[in-house]
């Protein structure tokens, strides 16, 4: 599925190209558009791309806008790696995460070598580190194209000028205020979209890396988001995923001060449109405007991924995220009281600088009284340049590793536990794909994001059925389509 807002054939490509965006953008898609079809007739064959995408759902958002970009310059895209355009959209959270990267890239080289057309272009957030630049630089000097969180708008530009060059292209953006609307996007499903609300993040939670790497906080104007649900709509979505690190203080950075409850206010309102999701909550600015508005909505899905980090107020202190248990449990009581049926997901980090054992009971205590639909644990990774890298009293690896596997069981037999808790009711399901071991299987989703796989036929997919879920099987249903 693919939106585009300008037409490629009006530019006059002798030309000057335009200073203002988007169209300086549409211009260079037209302009390597026209270098890609001289290719494909002189090699006599099609010229593909992938994107890869490590990391969260900004990353896969914006690895939709990469696409949209090379469909709109000619390419035609494929899955896995041996094709003309590589883009790697890298993510730098933890450090298994870079690791990754440089594993892959040793891969793409031996690919290079067999195919003189490929273009390897390496963005997203991990590039945003000097560090990485300086490696790549020096030991994969195969890359053709490095960009950042910032630019990604700009890759059209970016290839036209390597097409141009012949030598590797570096443009990376330490922060910026910019925010391009209208350039084009590749769904990966025709009824459900993410839909950027807000970028960067202000928090600096002293482990994080994100504020670095993804700059300040800037909402986009809510016409903006209403425009592009409306089309999205118009276009076959019933589900939107609302992005942003910290969607609570969404519309702080607007001239005209709006809120995120209100924002939910107006897309509420958008008709054909079923489902709201959003991510990711940050719990100091969880307004109670909000749980008001999620409790009213018919269309706001009842689940909120609301990240702990940690039980121990000592913990949350040093990590900087504004709040205490005591103010966490009372905010989730606050919201059970209001959604008695509402999901809570939640993310946990192990092993952080002077967590002790019995800060490390208090995040258990916290995991049994809130009782999770499903918690993300992760081992603490120390990044350089955030405060806790300098923090005394780093926890030895085999402490934090005991620790982790102790939170996980109690995480899953909680999960499991709570996914039981609807088995027997009927329940609508966003009917998502064939499910990929039995085809005569369709899988979706419920309102809370459970899965159900059910007898049912592919027509079904893209709609909401309703479903009896007949049996539970830990994190999943098995369910029975009711007419
Ligand atoms: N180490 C481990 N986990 C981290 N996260 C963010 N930074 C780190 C880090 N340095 C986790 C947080 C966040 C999630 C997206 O990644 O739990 O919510
Ligand atoms: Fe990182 Fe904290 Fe911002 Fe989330 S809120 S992206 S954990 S700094």
């Amino acid at each position: 599925m693919s939106s585009v807002l300008m037409d490629l054939d009006e530019f006059d490509l002798n030309s000057k190209e335009p200073i203002t965006e988007p169209e300086r953008q549409y211009y260079f898609m037209a302009k390597c558009r026209e270098w890609v079809r001289n290719k494909e007739k002189e090699i006599n064959r099609p010229l593909t791309f992938s994107v890869v995408t490590f990391g969260c759902q900004m990353n896969a958002k914006d690895s939709e806008k990469l696409a949209g970009i090379l469909e709109q310059i000619g390419y035609h895209q494929i899955e896995g790696e041996e094709a003309d355009f590589v883009v790697y959209n890298t993510c730098t959270v933890r450090e298994n995460a870079n690791t990754r990267v440089y594993g892959r890239l040793g891969y793409l080289n031996s690919l290079k070598r067999k195919n003189p057309n490929m273009m390897i272009a390496l963005c997203g957030c991990m590039m945003q580190e000097d560090a990485v630049v300086d490696k790549i630089k020096k030991s994969y000097r195969f890359v053709d194209m490095i960009f950042g969180t910032h630019n990604i708008f700009k890759m059209a530009e970016l290839m036209h000028t390597r097409i141009h060059s012949k030598t590797m292209i570096i443009d990376i953006w330490k922060d910026t205020n910019l925010i391009v609307e209208d350039l084009p996007s590749e769904r990966k499903y025709k009824f459900k979209a993410g839909v950027n609300i807000m970028y960067g993040c202000n928090n600096f939670c002293s482990y994080c890396i994100v504020p670095y790497v993804r700059g300040r906080e800037r909402s986009r104007n809510p016409e903006d988001i209403v425009k592009e649900v409306k089309e999205l709509v118009a276009d076959g979505v019933i589900e939107i995923m609302l992005l942003g690190q910290n969607v609570n203080s969404y519309g702080k950075s607007l001239e005209e001060k709006t809120t995120f409850a209100g924002l939910l206010k107006l897309l509420e309102e958008i008709e054909g449109l079923e489902r709201i999701r959003f991510m990711t909550s940050h719990p100091k600015d969880l307004s109670d405007d909000l749980i008001e508005v999620m409790k009213n909505s018919k269309k706001i899905c009842k689940h909120l991924h609301l990240p702990v980090q940690a039980g121990s107020t000592n913990v949350l202190k040093k990590m900087n995220r504004s709040y205490t248990k005591e103010d966490y449990l009372s905010l989730v009581d606050r919201i059970k009281t209001a959604m008695p049926d509402i999901s809570l997901t939640t993310d946990i980090i192990i092993g952080f600088p002077g967590e002790t054992e019995e800060d490390f009971l208090e995040t258990l205590e916290v995991v049994e009284k809130v009782r999770y639909d499903s918690a993300y644990t992760f081992l603490y990774s120390k990044r350089s340049g955030t405060p806790a890298s300098v923090m005394e009293n780093q926890v030895e690896e085999l402490v934090a590793k005991d620790r982790f596997d102790r939170l996980l069981k109690v995480v899953q037999k909680i999960s499991s536990e709570m996914t039981a808790r609807v088995a027997g009711n009927v329940e609508e399901v966003l009917v998502e794909e064939i499910n990929g071991q039995d085809p005569s299987l369709m899988t979706g989703r419920l309102s809370n994001n459970i899965l159900v796989h059910f007898k049912g036929s592919e027509e079904q997919i893209g709609k909401i059925v309703k479903v009896k879920l007949a049996e539970c099987k830990g994190f999943y249903y098995m369910g029975e389509l009711c007419n």
